[in-house]
């Protein structure tokens, strides 16, 4: 069968976040790329995951002109919810902050956005691309190569962006010797809902919980997005509605009364909870970005938003080296991002591990994290730090020089 061979500059693996911004980034800066991705279009699009913008994303995604929808639809939140000991406590991160905030957007509307521009602005995305391969990113010349209805395909490029996600195939066509991984497996997962539901709180609520963590968040003023803390291995069919609702409202009690709404439930699955980077992020002519590299445990928010911040300096080196040949900015692209990618590990673990409930302790672990949460709700400073990591470091930081 005759191979269709393709030329572009930039080669992006993975239709997720990552590879979307990257391809329209690059685009703006009159870059082209050819983005393929293993699903269909329909199905990351509707692919229920993360839901909290960081400032930074907001501010990102506006400037690059695909925030249009996100202004009209997003929820702008200026604070959030600890819940402890059946008392909530308000952060009131805006304040704290000197005026950042967060804005709930769900991920797979952002993603509608980005393919939406990439079509209309000529851009190339190849659905349901299968047995994808990268070839000679160690020389001048990469090659990706996939197979789609029934076509063998290679696309020529200068630089490949591996944004496959954590089970993609960039990151393991790395020699393993010049990679290093770190790993954090948590003994528990997520069962999350989407339910056809108001939010019983305007605001997001993280509640520690001696039967467990459990976290109340939304996507729309109807729609409630709901997780409590199980087993990593979770049988979901082992969790009927009823069920579920009945474990929220036990975590989500309140010495005042408080009940969260109940309704349809539209979606359920479980997620395990892992801290993993690989590095360093960039082997010859492939960068890896996103979860690719790095996966942080959901209770910071950070997956979606590191994954922007990696493509943003991505596209800067990429745009810098077609621009004058000045390669520094690619050099150093690990180095920068692993720098944030490890501020956000930190932040990740340090709200794992004061909300969540650790198995086999004779109750110290409890103490310690009714200690921890009673500090950051009463000083200031604490409350800061959590505001500060929550909504965002800022884009540029000090000594990027982007
Ligand atoms: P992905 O979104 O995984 O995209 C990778 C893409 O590559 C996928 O479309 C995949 O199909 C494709 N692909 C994989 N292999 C191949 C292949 N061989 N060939 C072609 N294509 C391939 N983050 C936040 O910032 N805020 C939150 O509130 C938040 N909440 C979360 C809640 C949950 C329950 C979960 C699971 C995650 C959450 N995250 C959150 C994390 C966030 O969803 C991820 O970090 C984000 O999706 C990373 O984007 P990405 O583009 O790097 O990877
Ligand atoms: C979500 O809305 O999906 C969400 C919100 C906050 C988190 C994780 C997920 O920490």
């Amino acid at each position: 069968m005759a191979q269709q061979r393709l030329r572009t500059q930039v080669g992006i693996v993975g239709a997720g976040p990552a590879g979307l911004i990257l391809s329209h980034l690059l685009h703006l800066q009159g870059i082209d790329s050819i983005v393929i991705e293993s699903h269909s279009r329909q199905h990351v699009e509707t692919r229920i995951r993360a839901g909290v913008l960081e400032q930074g994303t907001v501010d990102l995604l506006n400037e690059a002109g695909v925030g249009d929808r996100m202004r009209r639809e997003g929820l702008v939140h200026h604070g959030i919810e600890l819940r402890f000991n059946g008392c909530g406590h308000r952060i009131d991160m805006y304040e704290l902050t000197g005026g950042r905030a967060i804005t709930v957007y769900a991920q797979h509307e952002i993603v509608k956005d980005l393919i939406a521009a990439r079509l209309e602005s000529g851009g190339q995305i190849f659905f349901e691309a299968g047995q994808a391969a990268i070839h000679d990113f160690d020389g001048e010349s990469p090659r990706i190569t996939f197979r789609h209805a029934g076509e063998e395909y290679e696309i020529a490029c200068d630089f490949i962006g591996g944004c496959d996600g954590f089970h993609g195939v960039c990151r393991d066509a790395i020699p393993g010797e010049a990679l290093r991984f770190y790993e954090k497996v948590y003994p528990f997962g997520w069962l999350g809902i989407l339910a056809e539901a108001a939010p019983a709180s305007r605001e997001l609520i993280y509640s520690n919980h001696q039967r467990g963590f459990a976290l109340m968040s939304m996507r729309t003023p109807q729609i409630s997005r709901v997780y409590l803390q199980c087993r990593p291995d979770e049988e979901i069919a082992a969790w009927p509605d009823e069920r579920i609702w009945e474990e929220l409202q036990r975590r989500f009690e309140m010495s005042g009364g408080f009940r969260l709404n109940e309704g349809p439930i539209l979606q359920k699955g479980v997620t395990a909870m892992r801290s993993f980077v690989a590095e360093p992020m960039q082997f010859g002519r492939l960068f890896l970005a996103g979860d690719a590299a790095h996966i942080v445990p959901p209770t910071g928010a950070k997956g979606l938003n590191l994954a922007a911040a990696d493509v943003r300096i991505l596209s800067h080196a990429i745009a810098r080296w077609y621009g004058s040949g000045d390669m520094e900015l690619m050099a150093r692209y690990s180095e920068i991002c692993l720098r944030r990618v490890w501020r956000a590990q930190h932040f990740s673990w340090w709200m794992t591990s004061m909300l969540h409930r650790f198995e086999g302790g004779d109750g110290f672990e409890y103490r310690r994290q009714l200690a921890e949460l009673d500090h950051v709700t009463t000083s200031r400073a604490a409350a800061t730090s959590l505001a500060e990591n929550y909504t965002g470091l800022p884009f540029d930081l000090p000594g990027e020089r982007l």
